[in-house]
């Protein structure tokens, strides 16, 4: 039984521009999904991540060509609901979308984005941990870039418990930053994101610092890893359907 939240959001304004890390005043702390995340966190996720509109609305397509009417898709670590708000235009109004994250103050701005929506009722919210959230009768489960925030010993948990919770020919989307290999190529793409970065306006500065605040809290697996985790959790097959430098996405299924 997942339990919805009643959602309050006292003037929350999530579409500011991202200057979290430009000062060099206070001292680097580790990262936190919180209420200043939350206000910053499109145009973060935005410039921070190449790809990221495409990789959301590609997940869209996916549901819709997976999720038949009265079924339910698991948006898990949803943030402010990008890959919930693909889910529900791509879909039938028989789908239902249950969108996870932990962080009240993303809960609070997903519970905003909602309210603007004619069909937010399709969507339940849940503030709760998506290593105890009950995953059951599930079409499709979409971890977009969050199983890399779970301790790298409990992922295989999680995807065990995912696996479980799928109906009988459901599938779950997996996008992560990947742990680029120590070559050449992988060298490039470390160089290149950083690039990429510096093109959509952070500095040096920011840069680094938020680089320092994710050191620990952001930990990349190997795309080896990954795949061997998939197998290992029950998933007869994969394939990889979107890589833009170090991103990568799966789609797995039963
Ligand atoms: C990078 S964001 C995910 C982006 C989002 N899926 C999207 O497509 O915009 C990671 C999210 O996972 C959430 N998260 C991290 N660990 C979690 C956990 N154990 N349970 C629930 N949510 C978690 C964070 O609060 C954050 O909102």
């Amino acid at each position: 039984m997942v339990h919805s939240v009643t959602v309050q959001c006292p003037a929350m304004t999530i579409n500011e521009p991202d200057n979290l890390f430009d000062s060099s005043q206070a001292p680097v702390r580790p990262f936190r999904f919180d209420a200043d995340v939350a206000r910053v966190f499109p145009d973060m996720v935005r410039r921070s991540v190449p790809g990221y509109a495409e990789l959301v609305e590609l997940s869209g397509l996916i549901a819709r060509r997976i999720a038949r009417p009265e079924t339910c898709c698991y948006d898990l670590g949803c943030s402010l609901g990008a890959v919930t708000e693909a889910i529900l235009h791509q879909t039938d109004s028989g789908v239902r979308v249950i969108a996870v994250d932990n962080s009240p103050a993303m809960i609070a701005g997903l519970g905003a984005r909602l309210a603007e929506r004619t069909d937010g009722e399709r969507v339940t919210a849940v503030c709760a941990d998506v290593e105890t959230v009950p995953i059951t009768d599930a079409a499709l489960a979409v971890l977009n870039l969050t199983l890399q925030f779970i301790a790298p010993e409990r992922r295989l948990d999680l995807l065990e418990r995912i696996h479980a919770g799928l109906v009988q020919d459901g599938v779950l989307i997996l996008a992560e930053k990947i742990q680029a290999p120590d070559d050449r190529g992988g060298h490039l793409l470390t160089a290149l994101h950083e690039d990429f970065k510096r093109a959509q306006g952070y500095s040096d500065l920011a840069i680094s610092r938020k680089r320092a605040a994710l050191e620990q809290v952001l930990v990349p697996d190997r795309i080896e890893i990954h795949e061997q985790r998939l197998t290992a959790a029950g998933f007869t097959g994969f394939t990889r359907w979107y890589q833009s430098l170090n991103f990568v996405a799966w789609i797995a299924w039963n």
